[in-house]
């Protein structure tokens, strides 16, 4: 089948130090020569409401200038965001963006409704009712964030799936899947800390069934669900407990955790399809011109990381690099 050609980069958008040199001669004014452009015709002079159009045009610009200049962000930015991706990489590879847009759609959304939401058993669905009811776009909002939480929900296993499927919690990416765990089990508890938020029936009785499933656990099962509870009953303490922990507790940890959680995927990169196979080395030269012991990666015995074999052949059949007699 033949390859799709991709669309070129515009130099505009890619930053200079990763542009393509010229080649020598080309562009550019020959030395000792005025720009063609000057000699044929010589810019007007600008009006002062021209240049002063000319300043606010650069403002914004000069602006992000001040500000990089003092935080060095635009190195950061163009490391992160031009990173080199495996062969392979596809659709399935934005499951993990995906997520995170919807967590920040969560927090946002959760935002303004907090700034009607009132915690009290008492007070709780009459503060819903008005936001869906007179609030303007409230019922809009509360909708996005009541369905939002379904969505993120579906989108962290997707995601989670994949990154299982592709092996991508193997050396020496571990520690990025446990903190992923954490953050699965933490997106699950403000799922069902918010579902008891509106203190309707269904949510209240809802809540029951969830925090006795949690009473049923090994250990620390009971402790678990007393703890959620707040009291011997389900109610205001409740309501409160599971206020603080949707608001404060666990979107503080998940913020700290996506944090880790990015820094490592930037660091470590991200892993090839399965079905993808490395490259061959390109410095694969002639066994005869090879120390003994080495192979064509120059590493001993042909061993990648953590002893697997990454690329090429062991030399001698055998896997022990040492050339043939
Ligand atoms: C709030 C939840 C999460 C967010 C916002 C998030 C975000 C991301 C993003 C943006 C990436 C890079 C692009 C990609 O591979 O999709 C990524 C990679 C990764 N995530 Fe997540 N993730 C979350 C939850 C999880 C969970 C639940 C797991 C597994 C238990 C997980 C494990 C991983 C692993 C292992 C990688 C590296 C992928 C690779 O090397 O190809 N993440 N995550």
């Amino acid at each position: 089948m033949p390859k799709a050609r991709l669309p070129k980069i515009p130099d505009a958008v890619v930053p200079p130090p990763l542009r393509k040199p010229g080649k020598p001669g080309s562009g550019g004014t020959p030395k000792g020569q005025a720009p063609a452009d000057l000699k044929t015709a010589p810019p007007e002079r600008q009006s002062a409401g021209e240049k002063l159009l000319e300043v606010g045009k650069e403002a914004p610009i000069d602006a992000l200038g001040w500000v990089d200049q003092r935080l060095a962000a635009s190195g950061f930015l163009t490391g992160m965001l031009y990173r080199k991706v495996p062969k392979g990489t596809n659709w399935f590879y934005t499951l993990g963006s995906a997520t995170l847009f919807a967590f920040i759609v969560q927090a946002v959304t959760g935002v303004f409704l907090a700034m009607f939401y009132v915690p009290s058993a008492t007070q709780a669905y009459a503060s819903i009712a008005h936001i869906n009811n007179e609030v303007p776009f409230g019922q809009l909002v509360h909708g996005m964030h009541k369905w939002g939480a379904s969505v993120m929900v579906i989108l962290i296993f997707l995601h989670m799936g994949r990154t299982f499927f592709f092996g991508a919690y193997k050396y020496p990416r571990e520690l990025n899947w446990v903190i992923g765990v954490v953050l699965l089990i933490l997106t699950m508890t403000m799922a069902f800390t918010g579902y008891l938020l509106p203190f309707d029936q269904r949510s209240f009785w809802a809540s029951i069934v969830g925090i006795n499933i949690n009473g049923t656990g090994p250990v620390v099962g009971p402790y678990l669900s007393d703890f959620l509870r707040a009291g011997p009953e389900l109610g205001a303490t409740t309501l409160a407990r599971f206020y603080a922990i949707h608001m404060l507790l666990v979107p503080g940890a998940i913020i700290a955790l996506i944090g880790a959680h990015m820094y490592l995927v930037v660091k470590l990169g991200t892993t090839a399809p399965p079905w993808v196979k490395a490259d061959r080395p390109k410095i694969a030269s002639p066994v005869s011109h090879l120390e003994a012991g080495a192979n064509g990666n120059g590493r001993v015995n042909g061993s990648g990381v953590n002893g697997a074999r990454t690329h090429g052949e062991p030399v001698d059949g055998e896997g022990n690099g040492a050339p043939p007699a």
